[in-house]
């Protein structure tokens, strides 16, 4: 077992109605302005960006917004938003949306109380010294950016994708209604249980130094997840399952399931990063059409964990040897993406990288993790090459 540091400092309001609390949310910071950031739309569309409005109105707070978030959420909408904060002294941002907002909410907090470009950050430059509290009202379950110290920002000039992480960015309150979710397409809906699930088990898929309850709350997420995935595959209005789902989310990238372990491994996140860096596809999608290609080329490394995975979240009974069993894990984990329609590779996700492309895939990804990542097998670009090559 490994020390650990865990904070969690993001105050949870959760169920129906609970953004009924915002303005009191708000008001307990004790800030003056606001400024309320979102995406492309959805939010509009259902009612909830004017409820909002009024529920800062009528505690008479202050905002001005920012709408624009598109999904792999953009450097340049990061500068306008620092622009806005510091031209009208804003105080705290609201992110009412899904990850993207939130992670462009965060980068912005950093760029208006840092000096400097915010993207030296993002470049591993420097480390920021502070951000504007961060609120959000979550309308996807995905991410876990609602309790996470990570932001995750697309620079468009090389389509650079970054990640930052710091304790500052940890949201101050998150908001969490299950029924705001309920206007997801059902594809959004499985590529944030792709994502979830894929928080943990990078955690989970690890070198050794692991604590037994960190496991079983790992293993108890998973089975959780795989189970509701498919009950929304079936029936996307069952608000228990949309809990589930998202109270999931929050714990699956909070810390929770990797305290005790050497840290995770995060080769399946980097690699996929490239990839929508790139294509511009879902995240919770490009995960899951790279992820069989990498366990493949890793389980042997880490066989003792991949065994465990496959009998106690997959429920694989069979008699075989712990390589034979962990591999009917690896499948039956696909199957599991497939019944939920996600892809298995990168031509289920139709996208057809050239062997350049591929090349230039793994030489950025071995640029964003110094050079190698990985814990259950520690990856370097020829190995990163290697498996983008067979999850084609
Ligand atoms: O932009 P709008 O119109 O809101 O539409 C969004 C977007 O098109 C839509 N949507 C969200 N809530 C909706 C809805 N549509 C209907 N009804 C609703 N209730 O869904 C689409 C996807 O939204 P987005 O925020 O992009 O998705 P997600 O939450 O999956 O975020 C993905 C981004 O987060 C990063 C990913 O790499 C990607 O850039 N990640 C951030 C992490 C973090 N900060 O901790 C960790 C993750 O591993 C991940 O890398
Ligand atoms: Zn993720």
């Amino acid at each position: 077992m490994f020390n650990f540091h865990y904070f969690t400092p993001t105050e949870v309001v959760f169920g129906r109605n609970a953004e009924n609390h915002i303005g009191e949310l708000i008001k307990k910071q004790g800030v003056g302005k606001v400024l309320i950031h979102y995406g492309s739309g959805s939010v509009v569309r259902s009612g909830l960006l004017d409820r909002i409005k009024s529920s800062l109105d009528d505690e008479n707070i202050a905002y001005a917004e920012l709408g624009g978030v598109v999904p792999n959420p953009r450097l340049s909408l990061v500068y306008k938003g620092i622009e806005l904060c510091k031209k009208e002294n804003v105080e705290l941002i609201l992110a009412v949306g899904g990850g993207s907002a939130i992670d462009s909410a965060k980068a912005i907090g950093y760029g208006a109380v840092n000096e400097g470009d915010v993207w030296d950050f993002y470049d591993g430059k420097r480390k920021a010294t502070g951000c504007l509290p961060i609120g959000v009202v979550l309308t996807l379950s995905a991410t876990g950016s609602e309790m996470s110290d990570s932001s995750v920002i697309t620079k468009e000039e090389g389509w650079i994708k970054r990640g930052y992480s710091s304790d500052f960015g940890r949201p101050a309150f998150a908001v969490m209604n299950p029924e705001l979710t309920l206007t997801l397409p059902d594809y959004q809906t499985a590529c944030g249980c792709a994502d979830i699930l894929m928080h943990t088990m990078e955690r989970y898929f690890t070198s050794g130094g692991n604590m037994e309850i960190t496991d079983s709350i790992a293993e108890a997420l998973m089975r959780t997840v795989i189970a509701n995935a498919k009950i929304l595959r079936d029936d996307p209005k069952n608000y228990e399952a949309r809990a589930e789902i998202m109270w999931a989310g929050s714990l699956s990238h909070n810390g929770l399931t990797g305290c005790g372990n050497n840290g995770g491994d995060w080769a399946t996140h980097k690699l996929e990063h490239e990839i929508s860096g790139i294509f511009d596809v879902a995240h919770g999608a490009g995960l899951a059409a790279i992820w069989g290609a990498w366990a493949r080329y890793t389980y042997k490394n880490c066989l003792d964990r991949f065994y465990k995975y496959a009998v106690n979240v997959m429920g694989i009974k069979e008699e075989g040897s712990k390589d034979e069993i962990s591999l009917s894990g690896i499948k039956a984990t696909e199957n599991f993406f497939r019944e939920i329609n996600m892809p298995t590779s990168l031509s289920e996700l139709q996208i057809y990288p050239t062997e350049e492309q591929i090349l230039l895939m793994a030489n950025k990804c071995a640029l964003a993790t110094n050079g190698s990542v990985g814990s259950a097998r520690k990856l370097v670009e020829s190995d990163m090459a290697a498996i983008y090559r067979s999850a084609k």
